[in-house]
C-alpha cells in the first residue's frame, strides 16, 4: 500500500516504520550493568553532591575530572522566576472540528498553506486549480516548528522586537489530495505505479521546505502577515544547498549534480528546527529517505555490502512516498530523476546513488540574508533529525545543540562545538555557522538503569567505531556521520520511544525530550527499560487494544555539574502519557486527570518570557476521545518525585505476561499542568514560538482532514475537515496567533 492508493487515508506516518536492527540493550543487559551507585545521593540534587558520588563510579569518573576542571561551565544562570501556578482554566477535550482555546483567549489563523507572499501572486483559490508556478512564492503546506525573530524599522534583527517580526517555519510534507484538482493523477498500480502530471509534482515541490515571511502587529493588537515584504522568501525542493563539514566529499556526497559533492537540490520533510546565536535558523530534516524510489531487487546487485547495510540501516528502500522519480521523460537536469537513488551509471558522479546522503542533515538559514545560500552541516550528524536545541550559551564556553532521530527505537544525540563561543561572531551570519557547526564533537545517549547517563562520543578511531567493526568498518570521520545510526549502534546507546522535540529549560538548565509513542512490535515486553519502562493495553473506547507504549512520556535530565558539554548526567521521567483514569500504579504515573490527560508528546517549548513548558501532541491513540491539543505545564527538576522517585513498575503484553521494571518518576502533574488548547479534526499540534514580550504565541495547525480517505475527493461533505476556512471547504495547515485578551502575558 503506497500513500497514493486510492481508497485508503492520505497518511502514511513513516515514524511508524522502525529500521533499527540493533541489539542494544534490552531489560537483562541494564540490570547487569547496574553500578553501585547511590540513586539518593544523587537525588539530594546539588552539582557538588553529584560530583562526589560520580567519583565512585568507574563509568562515569572521568567525568568528575571533567567536572573540576571546568567548574564555571554552569549553565547560564538565570533571573528568570517560573509562577507558581498557571493563570487560565483547563480546556476540555473535544472531538469538534474547530479550534477551543481557553477563556480569556483568542486564537486565529494568521498564514494558510496556499497564502501568497509576493504582491503579484493571486489569492489561494484552495480548489487545487492555483498554477503550479505560482507557489514558489505561497506558504507551504504540513506547517511544522516555527521561530519568531524580531526586527527594527531598519529591518535588522532586534532581540526585544515584539511588534515585527520574521516568522521562519518548515513545512514538513503534503496532504496531496488537496493540492490537486481531483487528487492526485497517477497510472500504473505498485511498483509500477507512476505519476503522469509534471506540474502537480512542481507544485509539490513548492510547497515543502521553509518559509520565510515578515509579521506585523497592528495598533489594535491584531498580527497580519505582510504579503510584499523583501524578506518574504521560500526555500524549497528546488533550493541549491551547500553541504559542508567533514561528510561533504565526493565518496559520500558527490552525485552528478554535484560530483565533489560540495552542493545538492533541496531540502525536504523538515520537522523540528533550531536556532543559533548568530540568529540564522536550523531546519531538521526528518523522514527525507521516503521520498527517495530505490527498488533493491534490481539495485542491491550492483552495491557493496558496506552500501546495502548503510542503505538498510537508513530505509532507503521503496518506490518513493510521493512517486517523484516516475515522471516521465525526464529533464536534462534530472529534476524528476533525482530521486532516484538506484546506481544507473557507471560511477556515482553519473548518477544519485549517492543523493540519499546529501539529506538527512540540519540546514542553516540565514532569514537576514535572502541571497546566502542555506548549508546543510554534515558535522551534526546525519539521522531522521526531530529538531537542534541549543543549550544556554555562555562566552568562552563550546555550544551545545540537542537532537532526537525520530523513529521508533532510535537515539538521542548532543553536538558539541569545537570552537569556544565569542560573542563577537553574534553578526556573522553563516560565516560564524562555519566556525561553529562544521567541527565540533557528536555524542549519542546511553540511559542507565540506576538514573544516571552518558554521552559517548561517535569518533572514528575510538574503542568501538574503526576499520574494524563488526559488520561495518567505517573508513573515517566522513562515514561515521554519513553512517551516524549505524556508529550509534556500535557503541551501545539506548534504544528510545521515538525522540521527537527537545527544550532547555531556561530557569535550570535541565534538558526536556519528548518520546512520543512505541508499539508492542518494537517496545516488546523483553524490551522495556529504565527509560522506556513501559508496554501495556491502551484500549480505544470501541475496544480495540494498543499493546506497547501508546501514550509515550516525557524524558529529563541534568547534565553533570550543570554542564552541557559534560559526559554525564541523571535522569528521570517527567511526565508519561495517559487516559485520565488509567492504572495509577503502571500507566498513568503522572496521575493525569481529565483537565490534563494527553497521549504522543511531540513539540515541546519553554518561554523564555515565562518559563512555561508548552507540550504538543501528534497522536493517534487517544484520538478516539480528543484531537492533538497544546498543554501548557510548570515543571519542577530532576528527582522531584522524592521518595517516590524511584518506582517498579509492572508492564503487561497481549499474552497476559508480564515484566517488572524499576524507573524514576517526576511528581505528579498535578494542577501544573493543564490544557490550554485542542485543535480540529485529524490535526497534529506542533510549531510553537513567541515575541519576546511573551504577549502572542504563533503555534502551527498541521495536516487537518489529512485521514480523509482519496476517494472523497469529489464529495467536500466528507472531509475530515474544513478549517481554517469553514463551509464546504478544503482543509488547510496554518500558522495560528494566540493573544490573551486583555493584553497581558500568555499563559500567566
Ligand atoms: Fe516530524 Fe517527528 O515529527
Ligand atoms: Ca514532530
Ligand atoms: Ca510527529
Amino acid at each position: 500500500m503506497t500513500a497514493l492508493d486510492n481508497n485508503v487515508p492520505a497518511h502514511v506516518d513513516p515514524d511508524d516504520v522502525s529500521i533499527n536492527p540493533s541489539n542494544n540493550p534490552s531489560m537483562a543487559d541494564v540490570i547487569a550493568e547496574r553500578v553501585a551507585l547511590s540513586r539518593r545521593g544523587l537525588l539530594m540534587g546539588t552539582a557538588a553532591t553529584a560530583a562526589l558520588t560520580f567519583v565512585g563510579a568507574p563509568l562515569l569518573a572521568r567525568d568528575a575530572a571533567a567536572q573540576a576542571a571546568a567548574p564555571a561551565a554552569a549553565a547560564a544562570a538565570s533571573s528568570l522566576k517560573r509562577p507558581v501556578q498557571l493563570g487560565f482554566r483547563p480546556v476540555a477535550k473535544s472531538l469538534a472540528d474547530t479550534l477551543s482555546v481557553a477563556e480569556g483567549y483568542s486564537a486565529s489563523p494568521l498564514f494558510r498553506l496556499g497564502d501568497p507572499m509576493a504582491a503579484n501572486i493571486p489569492a489561494y483559490k484552495n480548489d487545487g486549480t492555483d498554477a503550479a508556478a505560482t507557489y514558489a512564492m505561497r506558504a507551504g503546506d504540513h506547517h511544522d516548528a516555527i521561530q519568531y525573530y524580531g526586527i527594527d524599522a531598519n529591518g535588522r534583527y532586534a532581540a526585544a522586537g515584539s511588534t515585527r517580526g520574521l516568522l521562519v517555519q518548515n513545512h514538513e510534507a503534503i496532504t496531496p489530495m488537496f493540492l490537486h484538482p481531483n487528487g492526485v493523477t497517477t497510472t500504473g498500480t505498485g511498483a509500477d505505479q507512476k505519476r503522469t502530471v509534471a506540474d502537480e509534482v512542481m507544485k509539490e515541490y513548492y510547497v515543502h521546505g521553509v518559509s520565510i515571511v515578515e509579521v506585523e502587529k497592528a495598533a489594535n493588537g491584531g498580527w497580519s502577515y505582510k504579503q510584499d515584504s523583501r524578506f518574504n522568501r521560500r526555500v524549497h525542493t528546488l533550493t541549491p544547498m551547500a553541504l559542508s563539514g567533514p561528510a561533504a566529499t565526493p565518496a559520500y556526497t558527490g552525485t552528478k549534480f554535484s560530483p565533489q559533492g560540495t552542493q545538492t537540490r533541496g531540502t525536504v520533510n523538515n520537522c523540528a528546527s533550531g536556532y543559533t546565536p548568530w540568529n540564522t535558523y536550523l531546519t531538521c530534516e526528518e523522514n527525507s529517505m521516503g521520498y527517495f524510489r530505490r527498488v533493491a531487487a534490481t539495485d542491491d546487485p550492483k552495491r557493496t555490502d558496506k552500501e546495502k547495510r548503510s542503505l538498510a540501516r537508513y530505509g532507503v528502500a521503496g518506490t518513493g512516498r510521493e512517486l517523484w522519480a516516475t515522471v516521465a521523460p525526464d529533464t536534462a537536469d534530472n529534476l524528476y530523476g533525482r530521486w532516484n537513488a538506484e546506481a544507473t551509471g557507471a560511477t556515482a558522479a553519473a548518477d544519485f546513488r549517492n543523493a540519499p546522503n546529501t539529506y538527512l542533515w540540519n540546514v542553516e538559514i540565514d532569514p537576514f540574508n535572502p541571497d546566502a545560500m542555506p548549508k546543510k552541516r554534515t558535522a551534526m550528524g546525519r539521522f531522521a533529525h526531530e529538531g537542534a536545541v541549543l543549550a544556554p550559551v555562555v562566552p568562552g564556553r563550546p555550544l551545545v545543540w540537542y537532537q532526537g532521530d525520530d523513529s521508533r527505537g532510535e537515539y538521542i544525540y548532543k553536538y558539541v562545538s569545537t570552537a569556544n563561543w565569542d560573542p563577537a561572531d553574534a553578526t556573522r551570519g553563516l560565516a560564524a555557522g562555519d566556525k561553529y557547526l562544521d567541527n565540533g564533537k557528536l555524542y549519542v545517549a546511553k540511559f542507565n538503569a540506576d538514573g544516571t547517563g552518558e554521552w559517548i562520543e561517535l569518533r572514528f578511531g575510538s574503542d568501538k567505531i574503526n576499520a574494524n567493526t563488526p559488520g561495518y568498518a567505517f573508513a573515517d570521520q566522513g562515514d561515521v556521520l554519513v553512517n551516524t545510526r549505524l556508529a550509534a549502534d556500535a557503541v551501545g546507546a539506548t534504544k528510545m520511544d521515538r525522540p521527537e522535540w527537545g527544550a532547555v529549560d531556561p530557569v535550570n538548565g535541565q534538558v526536556y525530550m519528548t518520546l512520543t509513542n512505541n508499539n508492542a512490535a518494537l517496545r516488546p515486553l523483553t524490551a522495556v527499560d529504565a527509560a522506556n519502562p513501559r508496554h501495556y493495553n491502551d484500549k480505544r473506547v470501541n475496544g480495540t487494544n494498543q499493546f506497547g507504549n501508546a501514550n509515550g512520556h516525557i524524558i529529563r535530565w541534568q547534565e553533570a555539574g550543570d554542564n552541557h558539554a559534560s559526559t554525564t548526567m541523571r535522569w528521570d521521567i517527567y511526565l508519561f502519557g495517559a487516559r485520565a483514569g488509567t492504572d495509577p500504579q503502571n500507566v498513568n504515573l503522572s496521575g493525569l486527570a481529565a483537565e490534563n490527560d494527553f497521549s504522543s508528546p511531540d513539540g515541546l517549548w519553554f518561554s523564555n518570557a515565562t518559563g512555561v513548558c508548552w507540550i504538543q501532541t501528534d497522536d493517534g491513540a487517544y484520538t478516539d476521545v480528543t484531537n492533538c491539543m497544546l498543554l501548557a505545564a510548570l515543571p519542577g527538576t530532576v528527582g522531584d518525585g522524592g521518595a517516590q522517585a524511584r518506582r517498579t513498575i509492572t508492564s503487561t503484553n497481549a499474552d497476559g505476561q508480564t515484566r517488572e521494571v524499576a524507573t524514576y518518576v517526576g511528581a505528579p502533574a498535578g494542577d501544573k499542568v493543564r490544557r490550554f488548547l485542542v485543535g480540529p479534526a485529524m490535526c497534529e499540534i506542533t510549531g510553537i514560538t513567541e515575541t519576546p514580550d511573551g504577549k502572542t504565541l504563533f503555534v502551527n495547525i498541521q495536516h487537518p482532514g489529512e485521514d480523509t480517505p482519496v476517494a472523497n475527493i469529489a464529495d467536500a461533505s466528507k472531509f475530515g475537515s474544513h478549517w481554517p476556512d469553514g463551509g464546504m471547504a478544503r482543509p488547510r495547515s496554518a500558522t495560528i496567533v494566540i493573544t490573551k485578551n486583555d493584553g497581558g502575558v500568555v499563559g500567566v
